[in-house]
């Protein structure tokens, strides 16, 4: 990959870069066409990171659909797929040196998952050591990520350009995303109301006198009274996530119907 990378270099050839664990949806291909537009060669990068599952997550089980996913990345003419082993990113004997995560990460996500931002942003520094390129792009659908990922590229003092993607959804409002397939019938008619919600809230924000707290606890109980269990539903500053005070803000939440958990934002307008 380095090398490849290198000779890319030499040609004064600039490279826009990708990263995914895979099974590939509209989501992941809308970055790649934004890549596409981005830069002279685009790297898209699959690889299930282990140490951003805890042990009783899905690593084992999360969806490997490999032949799939470089059809796709073919039909848009990708110009290289990394796919390393996790011992090529993780030596064995070696230990993992973790890259610090600010405080931010132990919320929202963070707090339903410990390590898992530890992990994301320690494999994506490794990844960027490898295809080094000059610009990369994460969805906005994993807004915490996306701002995590921000952080470490200044800290690190990478010069790398973060590019965020928009959130990619079905035609009746659920963002893509590969857990989505879990859902019975039942709970895929509902799993919209999630989306709704964050619509519902924005509404509620720009258009009456409630306060960000009541427009949560509201937003809340509309979930449960329809099926879903929350884990979060929070109004908060876009740029660190603290409680809202500023005039950019967004509305994460995460919530589970049956055994799936479900994941969206919206910017309030
Ligand atoms: P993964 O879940 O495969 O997602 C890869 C990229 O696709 C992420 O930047 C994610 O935000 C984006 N994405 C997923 N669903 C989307 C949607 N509906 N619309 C727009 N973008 C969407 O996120 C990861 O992998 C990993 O944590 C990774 C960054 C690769 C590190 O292991």
């Amino acid at each position: 990959m380095q090398a490849w990378s290198d000779a890319c270099s030499q040609a004064r050839e600039s490279i826009a870069f990708v990263p995914t664990m895979g099974n590939l949806h509209q989501g992941h291909i809308s970055l790649v066409e934004q890549a596409i537009l981005i830069a002279d060669k685009v790297v898209v990068s699959i690889f299930v990171n282990p140490t951003q599952f805890a042990a009783n997550e899905d690593l084992d089980l999360y969806p490997r659909t490999e032949d799939d996913d470089l059809k796709k990345l073919q039909n848009l003419q990708v110009d290289a797929v990394f796919m390393p082993s996790a011992a090529e990113i993780y030596p064995p004997n070696e230990s993992i040196d973790y890259l610090d995560v600010p405080a931010m990460a132990t919320k929202f996500e963070g707090a339903a998952r410990p390590e898992h931002f530890r992990g994301v942003v320690t494999v994506v520094k490794k990844l960027f050591d490898c295809v080094m390129p000059q610009h990369a792009v994460f969805g906005e659908k994993d807004f915490q990520q996306l701002l995590l990922i921000q952080q470490m590229v200044e800290q690190q003092s990478l010069n790398i350009k973060i590019h965020p993607g928009a959130i990619v959804r079905d035609t009746d409002g659920l963002a893509k995303s590969s857990r989505n397939q879990y859902l019975s019938e039942e709970d895929r008619q509902i799993a919209p109301i999630l989306y709704q919600s964050l619509l519902q809230a924005n509404d509620w924000l720009m258009n009456s006198r409630l306060e960000s707290q009541q427009v949560e606890q509201q937003s809340i109980d509309f979930l449960k009274k329809n099926g879903f269990k929350v884990d979060y539903f929070s109004i908060c500053n876009e740029t660190d996530l603290s409680r809202p005070t500023s005039s950019q803000q967004v509305i994460l939440v995460a919530a589970q119907l049956g055994s799936t958990r479900l994941l969206d934002n919206l910017r309030v307008e």
